[in-house]
């Protein structure tokens, strides 16, 4: 069962370590302890549905009508006013960064998109934040056709690092590019692939992993495949019900985990041991 954290003080371990929180992610975050945990891999709401794309906007219909987000998140309207949601995700990086010691890194996936004919980075999210790398998450195919710019077919991912990170032994080889085919097997509107998030958890040698808008649970199932303690926080408890129900499922679980050790690369994970 997720834990709820309305009235409900929690502790560090004990409430945390391997379990779904389902609550807002800065309320519960504040009650976590500086520097506990080694990796944070998250995506954020992107505020889809505050754009200049009508379309997007209102649903009604076109290219639009039948991307999963056009009707936002169960308990996210996913449409605050822009500045309102850069200082939002401003402070949840800084949040993030408050848990992560000196050798811990952030992957902050998100999207880049035009607005009125102009490109938006995310550069007002990010800037000042000790950001060392952009991966590009090469995605297949996209449905945002529009005869003024070409198709969008990747995401970034800031890796967002404090100075003493490192990856994990021929980790680097992977290189800056991913491509991974986006999960469509999942109710949730907008769920990561397992494979994407198993790379970069086993691109490090971190031992606790958090994702503070767990969504599906899939930080959660693939920290779970390579033998890492995960924190899920999710404010919708249909998507915390999806994530436990997830990670119930074991089989299919130790099965990935099998390949991703053999294929993707053999984690010496001494320095803790
Ligand atoms: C892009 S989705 C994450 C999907 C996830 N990566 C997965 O694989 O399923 C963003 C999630 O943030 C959640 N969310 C929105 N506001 C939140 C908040 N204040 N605290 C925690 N979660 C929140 C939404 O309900 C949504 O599930």
């Amino acid at each position: 069962m997720p834990i709820q954290i309305k009235n409900k003080e929690l502790e560090y371990p004990h409430d945390f370590l391997n379990k779904i929180i389902c609550g807002d992610c800065l309320e519960v975050m504040r009650q976590m302890p500086d520097g506990c945990i080694d990796l944070i891999v998250t995506s954020p709401p992107y505020n889809l549905k505050n754009s200049s794309g009508n379309g997007m906007k209102d649903g009604r219909g076109g290219k639009w009508a039948n991307a999963a987000l056009v009707n936002g998140y169960s308990n996210h309207h996913d449409c605050m006013p822009h500045e309102e949601y850069v200082a939002w995700q401003r402070e949840c990086l800084s949040e993030m960064l408050r848990l992560i010691p000196d050798d811990g890194a952030i992957f902050y996936n998100h999207k880049w998109r035009v607005q009125k004919g102009i490109l938006q980075d995310r550069q007002d999210i990010v800037q000042d934040f000790p950001v060392r790398q952009i991966i590009i998450w090469r995605r297949k195919g996209g449905i945002n056709f529009n005869q003024g710019y070409f198709l969008p077919t990747y995401e970034v991912i800031y890796l967002i690092a404090k100075p003493k990170f490192k990856l994990a032994p021929k980790a680097n080889a992977f290189g800056d590019v991913w491509e991974f085919t986006q999960e469509t097997k999942n109710e949730h509107p907008a769920p990561f692939p397992v494979s994407l998030i198993e790379r970069c958890i086993s691109s490090t040698l971190a031992r606790t992993v958090l994702d503070p808008f767990m969504g599906s649970g899939t930080t959660a199932v693939a920290a779970r495949n390579l033998g890492r303690d995960y924190v899920g926080i999710e404010l919708s408890p249909n998507y915390c019900e999806m994530a436990e129900k997830r990670l119930s499922n074991r089989v299919t679980d130790f099965k990935t985990s099998m390949v991703i050790q053999n294929a993707e690369t053999q984690l010496s994970l001494s320095k803790w041991e």
